[in-house]
């Protein structure tokens, strides 16, 4: 035989206790061991008259049987005074059942504001008073539960109830929102929607129906639902004659009216109606995400790129491309040795591998944070709060991902210190399905460029609003060669590693909360996107550059699909010159989660002294860094001057050893190393030193020119511009 539930010790207030159902569950609650406060104000079902003597008898009931019991003649209008009841006669409250009710029952024409009113006062502002006196007491003491009385009149509607409907309703959204609140206190809330004889039925149901409709039915689940054993809340329950079910919401999967060529129109809606009202395939959102989730994954089941109708008011806001050009609030990251450990860890190195101490140990006589640390550090610059509170645009913090990520290090990055990012919205593309907004953050410690990332952040479901399709300064995926990879590395990744990756930054609870990442649709929490990115880059940097994180340059990649902690990544790698391509798959699955990736590797300078001057020392490198940093604060200032887009390629001895683009035609202008992807209107090809002649006014272009260090092809007029870009950047 299972094992009798019991409520030693509990103490649990039932309103309306006087008679009907109530009577019922408090009687059930006393057996139980339960110490209950009978609540009952006495009055007629029409809630008229109060009396004393209906909540006594049943005290004297429970007594009787050896139960705990105390009466209260209050009305639940002043629920502080019934809570007071419980916590003088026994010292806590763990239960409330919100019972107590009355019927002014009239078609709705004939129906008073008297008569609605006390229907609201007694049934929904009732139950709020004594829940709320309540409250406090079970946070406390990290337990609670608590029943609402909902009724079939406010799920289905009933001719006559319109005020009795509305307000067993509106228990049914109370109980919703506190078991949400609740549910980390251990503060349960559920709902339920009786049918039992009593006072309130008598006259309206057929009396053979009534004799199987017994209250001592009901009390069952009510029962169960207040035990410390059950888990259930939220949840909404139809309970009569020894039956009980619980209801849901089922949501027909809908139908996307808004395509390219046929706008959204009244019309529309007509002519689809049967689409919209089509139960097959029904989805049960449970939570407002479940809700958002569905829906978005209905329009992104829409072809992307250009099956949705160019919309001026996308969910974006009115008009994003206004918001290219804006600049974040500068954000200053503080960090000690220890994070770059953390973050270390979280990435999977293990002291396992000697390789991985000088990462993990401060002490090392090599110490040093791994080059995929800027990622963290420009974080919190877009991220915290800053994508939310875009001048102009609305993004709901549900709707995004992150699609692409380009990170650069122009030298090693401290082990520890203070560095300020500056972040600026570079462009907003319109995929269709979703926009794409492109931030490019700069680092630096003091003066110096220390990192600069480029985040691709994808909005579900904001695009449409007629944008451009591709950005010239986004860094472009590439893809790998077609040979087998020359390295493989797999290497799995441990249960906890998100719950280790996340204490270095981004903490959203996808990656650790079960219910959360539940209602993403996933099985489990999955890893950061940017964790696999850590994983992938450290086996490049082992297998080509010696752990070296001086040579590491750049990095670029496209996430693709989910990693499970646990699973293990395989990372394929391509040489080719200094970049190395490449991918990443989850072993088990065999699918691909990195895609289009590459790490740029500078130059080993240890191993051949003789080799070109590695890119990340040239002095136009802190020249360029400086045009980067004047364009961003000079905002859309200098295109207007400006005008033209300017390829740069620095060479030595013939060679092209590094490419920078200028443009200062689009957007609010832009500045990225490597070539434009268009075709630049003006290039220019310079030796380092002649280039740093040029800026330090010891020539003029013209000179530099006729004497053939200066080569410019294409729109030659766009050069006497160049004063306007270089003027003064030497003074660094
Ligand atoms: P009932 O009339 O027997 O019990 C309601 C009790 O609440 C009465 O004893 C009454 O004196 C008390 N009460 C009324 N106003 C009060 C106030 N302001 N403060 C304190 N006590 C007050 O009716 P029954 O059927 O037991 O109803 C219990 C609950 O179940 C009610 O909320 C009712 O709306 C709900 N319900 C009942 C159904 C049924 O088939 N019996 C169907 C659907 C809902």
């Amino acid at each position: 035989m299972s094992v009798p539930l019991t409520f030693d010790g509990k103490v649990v207030l039932v309103t309306g206790a006087g008679g009907g159902l109530g009577r019922e569950y408090a009687l059930a609650f006393g057996q139980r061991g339960a110490s209950v406060v009978v609540n009952d104000l006495g009055g007629n079902a029409k809630g008229e008259g109060k009396n004393s003597a209906a909540a006594d008898k049943v005290v004297e009931e429970i007594k009787a049987k050896g139960g705990k019991a105390v009466a209260n003649y209050d009305s639940v209008e002043d629920g502080e005074k019934l809570i007071q009841s419980a916590l003088d006669a026994f010292g806590r409250i763990d239960i409330v059942i919100n019972n107590a009710g009355i019927l002014r029952d009239r078609s709705f024409s004939r129906l008073s504001e008297l008569d609605w009113d006390l229907i609201q006062r007694v049934h929904l502002k009732g139950s709020f008073n004594v829940t709320r006196a309540a409250w406090n007491h079970m946070k406390e003491q990290k337990f609670g539960r608590i029943i609402m009385t909902a009724s079939a009149a406010g799920l289905y509607g009933n001719f006559g109830q319109a005020n009795y409907s509305a307000a067993k309703l509106g228990l049914l959204g109370l109980s919703n929102t506190l078991a949400i609140e609740g549910r980390k206190l251990n503060i349960h809330c559920n709902t339920i929607a009786p049918i039992a004889n009593s006072r309130l039925t008598q006259n309206i149901m057929p009396a053979d129906i009534l004799e199987n409709l017994k209250p001592e039915y009901v009390s069952p689940l009510v029962l169960w639902l207040c035990h410390e054993q059950c888990e259930e809340t939220g949840a909404l329950f139809e309970v009569g004659a020894g039956w009980i079910g619980k209801l849901r919401w089922e949501r027909s999967p809908g139908h996307v009216l808004l395509r390219k060529n046929h706008p959204m129109s009244p019309e529309a809606v007509r002519d689809q109606w049967d689409n919209i009202c089509d139960f097959k395939d029904a989805s049960h959102p449970a939570t407002v995400n479940e809700s958002l989730m569905s829906m978005l994954s209905m329009l992104n089941k829409e072809p992307a790129g250009d099956g949705l109708v160019a919309n001026p008011t996308s969910s974006l806001g009115h008009n994003p491309a206004q918001a290219v050009g804006y600049k974040f609030p500068d954000h200053t990251f503080s960090y000690t040795e220890m994070q770059c450990i953390l973050y270390s860890l979280g990435v999977g190195m293990s002291t396992k591998d000697p390789d991985h101490l000088r990462f993990l140990y401060e002490g090392h006589e090599n110490f040093a944070c791994l080059p995929t640390y800027g990622v963290i550090i420009s974080q919190a610059a877009v991220m915290d709060s800053g994508l939310t509170n875009i001048p102009g645009l609305e993004i709901n913090p549900t709707q995004i991902l992150h699609g692409e990520h380009y990170l650069k290090c122009y030298q090693p990055l401290p082990t520890s210190g203070t560095l300020i990012s500056k972040a600026t919205i570079l462009d907003i593309l319109d995929k269709g399905s979703g926009a794409v907004i492109i931030i490019n953050v700069s680092t630096y410690q003091g003066q110096r460029l220390v990192c600069s990332n480029q985040w691709s952040v994808f909005v579900v479901g904001a695009g449409g609003f007629g944008g451009k399709k591709s950005s010239p300064h986004a860094e472009t995926t590439a893809p790998p060669p077609s040979r087998a990879p020359d390295a493989v590395v797999v290497e799995s990744t441990t249960k906890e590693q998100a719950a280790l990756y996340r204490l270095s930054g981004d903490r959203n609870p996808l990656h650790i909360d079960p219910s959360f990442s539940a209602m993403g649709g996933f099985k489990d929490p999955i890893l950061h996107g940017l964790c696999s990115f850590g994983f992938a880059s450290r086996h490049i940097l082992k297998q080509y550059a010696n752990n070296d994180p001086a040579r590491f340059c750049a990095i670029k990649v496209r996430f693709v699909k989910p990693v499970l902690p646990g699973q293990s990544l395989q990372t394929e790698m391509w040489k080719e010159g200094n970049r190395v391509h490449f991918q990443c798959k989850v072993k088990e699955t065999g699918s691909l989660t990195l895609s289009g990736g590459y790490v740029d590797l500078y130059e080993d300078q240890t191993s051949d002294p003789k080799a070109l001057q590695p890119a990340a020392d040239l002095q136009s490198r802190l020249v360029f860094a400086e045009i980067g940093r004047r364009i961003q604060a000079s905002g859309a200032g200098l295109v207007e001057q400006v005008k033209g887009v300017f390829g740069w390629e620095i060479t030595q001895d013939g060679k092209t050893i590094a490419q920078w683009t200028i443009d200062l035609k689009n957007g609010a202008g832009a500045l990225h190393e490597g070539p434009y992807s268009g075709k630049a209107d003006v290039s220019i090809a310079v030796s380092d030193a002649d280039f740093m002649a040029l800026v330090q006014g010891k020539v003029n272009p013209q000179q530099a020119f006729m004497a053939g260090k200066l080569k410019i092809k294409g729109n030659i007029m766009l050069g006497q511009k160049l004063d306007i870009i270089l003027k003064d950047v030497a003074k660094l």
